[in-house]
């Protein structure tokens, strides 16, 4: 007879029970979890002697170093939850776009898309065209063991707009002449975009993520109406790839005035940007969603008494909504002291009583 293998009376907590995870799906918590977008970067001294010698395109598709950025804030930080390090141009390149990250700039595009000619060189992306970021994700999964990954994507806006300008863009004045002046065209582009937003987050899920966030940075460029008529149907169906699979976060920038109808593109969890106050953000979004942010990061070059008084009100704040995941109202900025984000994760553990 076999002795049968003991089975432990509780399972191990895993990243399914995170905070992050319990939070972005609307649960009232003792203290909110709490990671940084931009957590990894240049202002880890890790990071940039990691990066030395190899260009940001290549570090995204080389796992072992997607790893070790990833780990490092975690490691460093104590913070509740990894972001996947990565690009949200990556994507595009993989299905064959002829593009860079310029340092300093950002993402440039070689070929601006200005014409329906360009469809045909933005092929559907398809898992085989990535399993690079499959073994990545996996890798990381089994470091983080109960420490929730986010993966990540652009969304359809922000992609076009770095695709049709053909770099970053104060104006956007190509992408709204091309929504505007082609409408059938930009459908078509955007509705490309969703695809493939669409499968890069799910092979993310496949491989072991928690959790999701699409990043609509440059979507507060846009009037409520066009975003209605021209963008969220797109967002809409990126998000709706993954749908019940991992809670889903929702962020753009300047979005004050959008946040209503971002929420509607379906999410569970709406990214707040910090010129917004979070009892506003519940407020324009019914009070549905849970909210993510939003600390000024611009403050964290502040004296510590004016960070410690801000992550207190936001966190109070925070307390009101169904969930609340707390975060910069946008990256971490190259020069901020990382010893800076330290003190806000310990703050912010210091809020709550862990054991419970
Ligand atoms: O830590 C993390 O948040 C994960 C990594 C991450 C990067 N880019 C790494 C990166 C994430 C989530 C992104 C998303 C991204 N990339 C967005 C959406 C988020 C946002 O900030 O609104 C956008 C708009 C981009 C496009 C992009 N890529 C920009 C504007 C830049 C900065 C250009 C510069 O040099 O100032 C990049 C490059 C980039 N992406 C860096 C990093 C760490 C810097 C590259 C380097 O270290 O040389």
């Amino acid at each position: 007879m076999t002795t049968p293998a003991t089975t432990p009376a509780t399972p191990t907590p895993g990243p399914a029970d995170s905070l992050l995870v319990r939070a972005a799906r609307g649960e009232r918590l003792d203290r909110p979890p709490v990671w940084f977008m931009r957590q990894a970067g240049r202002s880890l001294p890790e990071y940039r002697e990691v990066r030395e010698g190899t260009t940001m395109l290549e570090s995204c598709r080389r796992p072992d170093l997607v790893t070790e950025i990833t780990l490092q804030p975690v490691r460093r930080h104590g913070v509740d939850a990894a972001i996947f390090f990565s690009d949200i141009v990556v994507p595009l390149q993989a299905v064959g776009v002829d593009l860079d990250i310029v340092a300093g700039v950002g993402p440039v595009v070689e070929e601006p898309f200005r014409s329906r000619a360009d469809l045909a060189r933005l092929p559907e992306l398809t898992p085989d065209l990535v399993p690079d970021i499959t073994e990545s994700v996996r890798l990381l999964v089994a470091e983080l063991g109960a420490t929730p990954l986010i993966g990540f994507s652009g969304a359809p806006f922000t992609l076009a707009s770095y695709l049709v300008e053909g770099g970053p863009s104060r104006n956007h004045e190509h992408t709204k002449a091309l929504m505007h002046g082609d409408p059938q065209l930009w459908h078509d582009l955007c509705a490309r975009l969703a695809q493939i937003a669409g499968a890069y987050l799910t092979v993310q899920i496949d491989a072991g993520a928690s959790a999701i966030q699409l990043f609509d940075s440059w979507v507060g460029y846009l009037s409520r109406a066009d975003y209605e008529r021209y963008v969220r149907p797109h967002s809409a169906r990126a998000l709706e790839a993954v749908a019940g699979r991992v809670p889903r976060i929702h962020f753009g920038v300047g979005t004050g005035e959008l946040l209503g109808s971002m929420a509607e593109a379906g999410t569970e969890c709406i990214g707040v940007d910090y010129r917004v106050d979070l009892l506003d953000a519940l407020e324009r979004t019914g009070g549905r969603y849970a909210v993510q942010g939003n600390l000024d990061p611009a403050l964290l070059f502040a004296p510590w008494e004016v960070v410690e008084r801000e992550v207190r009100r936001i966190v109070d704040e925070g307390r009101q909504a169904p969930g609340h995941v707390f975060n910069l109202g946008h990256g971490v900025l190259p020069t901020t002291d990382p010893t800076m984000l330290t003190r806000v994760v310990e703050l912010v553990h210091s809020l709550g009583d862990d054991s419970a």
